[in-house]
Order: C-alpha cells, then structure tokens, then sequence
C-alpha cells in the first residue's frame, strides 16, 4: 500500500441567513461521501466548513427580527450543525466566518497583498440610501427598466426582457430597504488587482484543477481580460473592518474563502498532530479540494487561487463543481411542495434514502441532478432493501436455525468470491473520481450476481431436505459474507446501516480493506432488520409539510411572533400569484383578548357575504382591543384555513410595523364598504 494521504476537503460555506434545503444537501451529501471514503481507505483526511455569517442581509434580517447579527448567526448555526448532523455529515469542524481566526487570517492576507502591490485605491460612486444612512447594492435598488419600462426591476437587470445595466440608469429608482428615493455619493473603495495574476490563473485553470466544462467557462472570462474585484464596503456593514482603514469593511466575498483557512485553524487547536502550515504554505504536500456550486465558480477558480497566491499560500489542488438540484424536473418550487428544507425531509424520511439516490444519480460532471420523487421510493427500495438487504435477511435465519448463528468455513461460490474481490478497485476508482454514480451501479450489479446465485441455490428448499444441512451451512455463509462485502463497497454512502450491519455481523467497524478477507467459524449476531421500505405517504407528508412551511411563513401574524412587514427582499412573485389573492376590506365587528395568549387577539371580521374568525398578533399594539370594533381594515380572505392551539384562523389581517407596540393595522379610505375586494 502507497503512503497514506493528508486531504483537506471543504463544502461552501452556507449562508447564515437560512435554512438549509435539499438543494444545499446535495453539495454536503456529495463531500461527506468523498470524504468518507477517504477515511475507509485510511487517508488522514480532514473535512471543514463553515456558516457564512457577514454581509448586508444578515445585517438587515438582524435587524428586521429584533436581534443582533452575532445572535441570529448563533440560532442558525445551531440550526445549520443539527440539519447535517442528522443527515450524517459528519464534519470535522463546523466553524463561522465571524470568528477570531478568520479575522486574523483575513487581516494577513489582506495586507500581504496589499505590501505586495496587488491592492488599489479609487473612488466610485454609487446609490446611497439617504434614509437608512448605507450605500445600496444593486439588489437593494429597485425601479424601472430602461428598457422595456417594466416596473420593480432590479438595480442590475430587468426579468421581464433580459436587460442588463448599471443601477444608475433605472428609471425611478428606489431603496428597496426604506422606499425612499436614493442620491449619488462617491466613497473610497479597495481594489484587488485580479489582472496581476492573468497568466497564473490561464495555466491554474487548465492544470487538471478543474472539469472540462469549468475550465472552459473560464477561459471566456479570461480570455476576454479580468477585471479589478471590489473587495470593500462602507459602514454600516455586518463584517471585519480593514485593517488600517475606518469605516471600510471586507466584502463578504472576500473573507468567506478565507473562513475555509479559519475553520481548519480553530480545528488544529483541538487536534495537535494537525500543523496548519503543513496544510496551507506554499509547496505544501497535502491535498486541498473545494466542493462548489456552479453559481460560484468565479469566486472559487479565479478570485481565491490568486489571493492565496498573491499572499504567500498554497493553491487547491482541485475545484470539484457540481450542478443544480431540480424536483420533479422543475426548479424546487414553495407553492408545489418541492422546496424541501432539511429539516423538513428529516421529519419524515432516513436521510440514508437520501444520501443513496444522490449518490446513485451523481456524476463527475456539472448537470443539474434531477429529484424525481417517484424514482426515488423505487430505486431505494428496490436497490436498498430488495437488493441489499435482503441478501443478508434471507440467509441469516438458517445461520442462526441450524448452527447457532456460526458462520461456517469455505467458499461455496469462488467464482464470485473472485467477482466482488475484482470488482474493487474499480469501484474505488469510481469513488476517487467522484463517479458516486458509476460506484452504485457497479455495487447494484454484484449485488444482484449475488441474489442470482442465492435463488439459484435456494437454500429454503435444500432446508426442508435430509442430509443437505451442510450445504445450507455453505450457501448462507457465502451470502452473509458477500453482503459483507458489499456493505463494505456502501459504508461511505450508508454509515448508519454499514453501523447496524457491523452489530449484526459481529465484527470492529470495517475498512476498505476488510474486502479482502471473509468471515469463517465466526458467530453472528441476531438480525434485526436493517433497512424497511419507504412508503410514498412519507413523501407524500413531507410534500404536503412543505406547503404548510410556506403557509406558516405567511402567516406570520396569527403566528405572533411580532414580525409583520414583509421582506422586501423576497423573491419576486408572478402576477397570477398576486391575482390568486383574495385581498377585501373587512369589517372588524368584534375583538377580544385571547385567554391564555399573551400575543394574539380573536377578531371576528365582516366581509359582507360572510363572517370569519381571524386570530391575529397584534395585542401588543392594540392592549385595549375594543377600540378595534366598528373599524375597518384589509384582510387576505383566501388563505387556508389554520388550525391554532385556541380554534381556527381564517384569514390573515394586514398589518405594517416592526412589531411590539409599533403596528399598524392598514386601513382603506373612507368609503370602502366591507367585502370589496382589493385590485
Ligand atoms: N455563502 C456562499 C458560499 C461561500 S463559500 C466560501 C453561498 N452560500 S449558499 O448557502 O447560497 O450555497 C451554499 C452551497 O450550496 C453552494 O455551493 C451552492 O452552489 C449550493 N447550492 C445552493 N442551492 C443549491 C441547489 N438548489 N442545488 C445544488 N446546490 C445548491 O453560496
Ligand atoms: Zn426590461
């Protein structure tokens, strides 16, 4: 055997601002797989990440929640780290950008590339909200296209006809954070000089770093020059001040990669035989991979390689991207039910299901990988428990009926002995390139030679025949040790079955290499069944709980958790949306505290052809509810109705406010009668 590796593997840093969904699981899936097979094959390999915690949204969704940023990235890294923990990605660090390490490694970087030449300096001007006292990105402005004079465009390009274009030339633009009218101010900004490292990154990128289709996505950037990247912001921003410069703050961008650096840091301190620099100074001989996205190429394969080189530091060794997760042939969509979060799917269904059909679906290249919800309780239970398992169920019994559970000596098949023990390397190497696909494949077909032979033997007959014991004995042993095997081939896919499978089959947790040996005059465990079948109301639950987190998302009010205005920085909607809701002015005839909540209030609301019972979380604003009654306001009439610990909310009352005592319930002019709707 070859010296073993050192590997250093990271997955992107999510985003703090979020939950995690099936989407992200694919990326976390797919490294915790590659990684886990390293580990089988016992190379050191260690695997980091991080949250992304700085920027401007987090800063804003700080504050529209009530809270600082340092305590919402604390609530969602709390999140974050159980969401993957349960789907058994099992990370050696799961760290922050906003941490002392980070800080640290991103004030060195910054300033060896700076004493080095590669920083520039130079006003640019750009929309200021006068309002909210910040400089707006070009997703915080919104007006029309200059184009094609669509409304409620984007500071950077128009959805309706594809226009691209600098936030100044929208017309009628507006914050989208405070509604008011932004003015042109000019601010000191830092540049990093990409240009400097041109020729680095045109052999960087076609070094075998990269696939094919990566590589030659990049050469258009590259070919077509590289531009100087804006690595500052100005106060008030969520992140590291520059050193040296008050007031001015690294972009986002800037130090995420870096928190890859950070994250390993903070492990090495726990876990002394780890050296950062062995793993990080140029020339280093560990391997480092990056598993990406294709939406941040640029970040991971242009901007990171040349800041690493430019201060001083190692460059990866690959950049492995990956593709989009669709469901059901679509983009994951809210109103279908196919928006999944983590949690959501964890609710209802083992997250090895899942980590099998990725892998089964999972090529080297950068395709979208399509969800398809059906294929999916197929393939799993026809491969997992059909295939898989059964081999060990069916041959368990006799084992444990007609020789006390001992395993005996010899080879009944040698032909297949030699198959599976053939079969190795190559699906080894089908690991190694990341071909999860082609390593299922491979496994599926030995486990079916190995059902074949089972059947063909059928040991359940031989069972019922005199003097045939001895060869029951044999085929059983056989089949136990194959699926031995096998389990071997699945474990960095199946860690808790290959777990429950190493009880069962009595042995220490197996290695790669334990392929190569077969259990003789060994005892067995009792079987306990490894694996059952998915049921398509599970998937079916988990769908239908997805709507319902939407639902809940809008609902907030009856909800009461005091937040009531919604996001502007939402996703953009379709006008049939819009137009499905039934918005009417309603009447308020009755309002009432609730007993034994402390936030909500009973409405009963007239809309002229009908009453409704609406619970809403407004009694902060409104302490004497009477003074509600005879007054009129607006409510969505539509929305599905909830069932609350105190009755049924039907509808939703529309209110503005931060909330607590500030909000303010909307009101129609004078004139509106209860029951028009609202267009
Ligand atoms: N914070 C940045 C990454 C910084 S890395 C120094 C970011 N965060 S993210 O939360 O938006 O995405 C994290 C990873 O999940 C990215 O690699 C992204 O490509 C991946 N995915 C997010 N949505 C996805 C799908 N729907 N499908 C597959 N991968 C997806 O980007
Ligand atoms: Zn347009």
């Amino acid at each position: 055997m070859s010296e073993p590796r050192q590997i250093l593997v990271t997955s992107a840093l999510p985003y703090a601002n979020g939950s995690i969904h099936l989407g992200h699981m694919l990326e976390y899936i797919q490294t915790d797989m590659w990684v886990r097979f390293q580990k089988l094959r016992g190379n050191q390999c260690i695997y980091v990440c991080a949250d992304d915690a700085h920027g401007s949204a987090i800063m804003l969704r700080a504050e529209k929640e009530g809270i600082t940023p340092e305590q919402l990235i604390a609530n969602v890294q709390a999140e974050h780290s159980s969401d993957f923990a349960d789907f058994l990605v099992d990370f050696d660090n799961f760290h922050s950008t906003h941490s002392d390490e980070n800080r640290e490694l991103s004030g060195l970087i910054y300033t060896r590339l700076r004493d080095a030449g590669h920083i520039a300096t130079r006003s640019v001007t750009q929309y200021f909200d006068p309002e909210k006292g910040m400089f707006l990105a070009d997703r915080f402005i919104k007006g029309t296209c200059p184009k094609c004079a669509a409304e409620d465009q984007y500071g950077d390009n128009c959805e309706k006809c594809g226009a691209t274009y600098a936030p100044t030339e929208l017309k009628n633009p507006k914050s989208a954070i405070s509604g008011a009218t932004p003015v042109l101010r000019d601010s000191q900004h830092f540049f990093f000089k990409l240009p400097d490292f041109q020729a680095m990154l045109q052999q960087w990128t076609r070094s075998g770093t990269l696939q094919d289709a990566v590589a030659n996505k990049l050469a258009e950037w590259l070919d077509s020059g590289l531009q100087e990247w804006d690595i500052s912001r100005d106060a008030p921003y969520f992140g590291f001040e520059i050193p040296g410069e008050p007031g001015k703050y690294f972009y986002v961008w800037l130090d995420a990669p870096i928190g890859y650096m950070a994250s390993f840091k903070n492990l090495c301190a726990r876990r002394p035989e780890l050296d950062f620099d062995a793993f990080w100074n140029e020339g280093s001989k560990a391997e480092l991979y990056h598993f990406i996205g294709k939406d941040i190429v640029n970040f991971h394969a242009l901007f990171w390689p040349a800041m690493l080189e430019g201060s001083g530091f190692r460059k990866p060794t690959a950049v492995n991207v990956h593709g989009y997760l669709t469901v059901n042939g679509a983009k994951m969509s809210k109103s279908r039910g196919t928006f999944i979060k983590a949690r959501t799917y964890l609710d209802h269904l083992q997250p090895e299901y899942l980590r099998y059909y990725y892998a089964a679906k999972l090529g080297r290249g950068v395709d979208d990988l399509d969800l398809n919800l059906e294929d999916f309780v197929q393939k799993v239970n026809s491969d997992l428990v059909g295939k898989v398992v059964n081999i060990a169920s069916r041959c368990a019994g006799f084992i444990h009926k007609g020789n006390d559970g001992v395993m005996v000596a010899g080879d009944a098949a040698p032909e297949l002995t030699e198959a599976f023990l053939a079969a190795a390397p190559s699906i080894a190497e089908a690991y190694e390139s990341r071909d999860f696909g082609r390593a299922m494949r491979e496994i599926m077909a030995l486990a079916d030679r190995a059902n074949a032979w089972i059947a063909d033997k059928a040991p359940w007959s031989l069972a019922k025949q005199e003097g045939k014991q001895d060869e029951v004995q044999a085929i059983c042993a056989q089949g136990i040790n194959l699926f031995r095997q096998l389990v071997i081939f699945l474990k960095p896919v199946l860690p808790v079955l290959a777990a429950d499978a190493e009880a069962f089959l009595n042995v220490a947790p197996l290695t790669w290499n334990d392929h190569l040996s077969r259990l003789e005059n060994h005892t067995l465990n009792p079987f306990k069944a490894l694996m059952s079948r998915i049921e398509l109301s599970k998937v079916e639950a988990m769908v239908a709980a997805s709507k319902e987190d939407l639902l809940a998302a809008e609902a907030k009010i009856p909800a009461g958790n005091g937040e009531l205005s919604k996001d502007p920085l939402s996703a953009e909607i379709e006008f049939d949306t819009f137009a499905a809701v039934d918005l009417r002015v309603a009447l308020i005839v009755k309002a009432e505290a609730v007993p034994g909540a402390d936030k909500l209030l009973q409405l009963t609301l007239d809309i002229g052809d009908e009453r409704r019972n609406v619970f809403s979380g407004i009694k902060s604003a409104y302490p004497d509810p009477s003074q509600l009654e005879g007054r009129l306001t607006m409510m969505v009439a539509n929305l599905k109705p909830r069932k609350m610990r105190f009755g049924i909310s039907e509808g939703m009352v529309m209110a503005a406010g931060p909330g607590g005592e500030e909000i303010y319930l909307l009101s129609p002019d004078s004139g509106a009668k209860p029951g028009q709707r609202i267009k």
